[in-house]
């Protein structure tokens, strides 16, 4: 194995190649690829507290613990031989190379959250093992220098609970839902209430330590700049698995305002979310206004549309009336419908844990409820013309629970190239759709009756948002795009999928896939293909994965 950049193994990794190179194996080998976990572990029992396999009774608690999409957490769901939840950085690195060794693949999984269960389920028929981060969560913040280090484990809701406690005045602009883990958050982007000032959560990360197929720990300065663009965005787990990341913090003011207002159909919602789709993405950067759309019950009991307006100001509500009055008064916005509150409290405001509840809440990693759910994501450029209002209101009404949410662009996220970072929806972009469901019915009949309502929708909505490509947010992953062939992952078999995450930014991520793990030894249903520079101008780079 070559070591470049001068990296140091630390010694039992050594041992470990050592007794690899001289040891048959086959993939059913367990015991094994235990033995070659616990070259690193100091513990002195059978099994070390970081590896569970099928017999420990702690394996199912701990591979449930975070799966927060009951549709993949079924019987018939594939399970990994072993879950591993390394202590340290060298158990990760031993994780990679024992798992390599032994023909397994590496599911990565941090807060649990991806929508098709990727983190903790692989579908190829291949053996896998889960590497679970959930105890490298360390948060180290300089305060003086407005950064931190966070460990991929931590939720989002503990970086915003321990910046808070360093400065009131310190803030992070990652995704609203607390619970979502930093380390897929960070690697497929994370927008929240502080987009359109600071950008995604990538856009502030600075340096990052991942640990590369090769079982090396690699800072920025050592992945080098290519690898430290494809990392921030790129989706996460085809790179390599990220341990911890450097982010800037940003200012908040010490108080700022938020509000919730609702409007049915019959309080003239459709109009107001019509003006909203003109001034969403051009108000001034410290408003972020989100529309939430779901059906409800009107007085009579009848149902209705209901459009809800749900927004941080970072200021006083006096300079937040003020600058409704002046950018969009039609919404009748008054002052008993906003709150001041320190940006910490907005936090909560904004999450699903219930009014009332202590900030505590985020730095205890409540758990998010359980429940069956999916997801599916568009980009809106041009506005929805106001009679299709109409025609989407009735398909939702269609529907039993459904959600769309719109989170607005513009500001910063206008003024960040397309290029900066893999994510490609910037300039031009005047907000993006989310599609959601829950449910609670468990049988097959009542998943597949939800989902084809989502997938009726989303091809309904095809003339009014983005196309060519059709843009999606790779954090809401969605498997109908299109996922690898397991027995020919290709550029080309991926671009359909991988452009509406990245547009022109997937040719780029496919080449530094091919540079750092030409062999796709971190092949997932949707990870990036290698493309090798030298077949870049033939676009038909091919390769047998595992
Ligand atoms: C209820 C809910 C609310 C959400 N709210 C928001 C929001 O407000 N804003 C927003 O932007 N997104 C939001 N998301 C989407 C969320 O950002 C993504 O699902 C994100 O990928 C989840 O990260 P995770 O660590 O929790 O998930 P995981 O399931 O652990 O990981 C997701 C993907 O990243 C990979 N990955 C995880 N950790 C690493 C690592 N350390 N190194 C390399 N790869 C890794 C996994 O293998 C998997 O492919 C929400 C999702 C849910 C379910
Ligand atoms: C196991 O290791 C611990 C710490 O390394 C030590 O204190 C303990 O005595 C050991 N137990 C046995 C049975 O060797
Ligand atoms: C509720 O719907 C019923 C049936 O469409 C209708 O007759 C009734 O007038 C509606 N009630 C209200 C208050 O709109
Ligand atoms: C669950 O869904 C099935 C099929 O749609 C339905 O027959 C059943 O009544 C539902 N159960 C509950 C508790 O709603
Ligand atoms: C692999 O997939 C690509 C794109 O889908 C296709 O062009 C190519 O022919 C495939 N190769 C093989 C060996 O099947």
């Amino acid at each position: 194995m070559e070591l470049k950049f001068g990296t140091k193994f630390p010694p039992f990794l050594l041992v470990v190649l050592m007794v690899l190179c001289s040891s048959a194996y086959s993939k059913l080998m367990d015991d094994k690829f235990l033995q070659c976990l616990y070259q690193d572990s100091s513990a002195n029992a059978t099994q070390p507290e970081f590896v569970f396999t099928q017999q420990d009774t702690s394996y199912s608690p701990i591979l449930q613990s975070t799966i927060i999409n009951l549709r993949f957490s079924t019987p018939t769901t594939p399970k990994p031989l072993a879950i591993i939840t390394p202590l340290t950085y060298s158990h990760v690195q031993s994780t990679v190379i024992c798992s390599k060794s032994f023909g397994y693949r590496i599911r990565i999984r941090s807060g649990g959250h991806d929508y098709a269960g990727l983190s903790y389920t692989s579908y190829d028929q291949s053996p896998f093992v889960v590497l679970d981060l959930k105890e490298l969560r360390k948060i180290t913040i300089q305060s003086g220098k407005k950064t931190a280090w966070v460990e991929s484990g931590a939720m989002v809701g503990e970086l915003y609970y321990w910046v808070s406690q360093e400065s009131q005045n310190l803030g992070f602009p990652a995704g609203i839902c607390p619970t979502v883990g930093i380390g897929g958050q960070l690697s497929g982007g994370g927008f929240g209430a502080l987009v359109r000032k600071y950008g995604l959560a990538a856009d502030n990360v600075v340096d990052a330590k991942i640990v590369d197929v090769n079982g090396r720990i690699l800072d920025r300065e050592l992945m080098g700049e290519d690898l430290f663009w494809a990392i921030r965005g790129g989706g996460g787990a085809s790179f390599g698995i990220v341990v911890a990341w450097k982010v800037n913090l940003v200012d908040v003011p010490e108080k700022v305002a938020v509000f919730s207002l609702s409007k049915t159909l019959d309080q003239g919602a459709s109009d107001l979310f019509d003006k909203w789709q003109y001034k969403g993405h051009k108000l001034s950067e410290d408003l972020f206004i989100r529309v939430i759309i779901q059906p409800t019950s009107d007085g009579a009991g009848n149902r209705t549309i209901q459009v809800i307006f749900n927004s941080m100001f970072l200021g006083s509500v006096d300079q937040l009336m003020e600058t409704m009055a002046d950018s969009f008064p039609e919404l009748g916005l008054q002052e008993k419908d906003c709150s001041e509150m320190s940006w910490i409290e907005s936090v909560l405001y904004f999450s699903i844990y219930p009014k009332g509840s202590s900030i505590d809440v985020l730095r205890d990693r409540q758990p998010e409820p359980r429940s069956y759910f999916n997801g599916k994501s568009d980009y809106v450029k041009e506005p929805i013309p106001e009679e299709a209002l109409e025609e989407i209101w009735k398909w939702c009404l269609e529907e039993d629970n459904p959600i769309l949410i719109m989170e607005p662009h513009g500001g910063r996220m206008d003024e960040i190239e397309e290029t900066t970072t893999p994510y490609p929806h910037r300039k031009g972009y005047l907000y993006n759709i989310q599609y959601f469901e829950k449910w609670d019915n468990e049988t097959i009949e009542a998943s597949e009756k939800h989902i084809s309502w989502m997938r009726r929708i989303y091809k309904n909505m095809t003339p009014y948002v983005s196309k060519n490509p059709r843009a999606a947010y790779v954090n809401y992953r969605d498997l109908d795009l299109g996922t690898n062939d397991v027995d020919n992952t290709s550029y080309l078999g991926a671009m359909k999928w991988g452009s509406s995450y990245f547009n022109e930014n997937f040719k780029r991520l496919a080449m530094v896939k091919g540079a750092v793990d030409p062999d796709n030894f971190f092949y997932y249903e949707q990870s990036i293909p290698p493309l090798i520079s030298s077949e870049e101008n033939s676009d038909s780079g091919s390769y047998q994965s595992l």
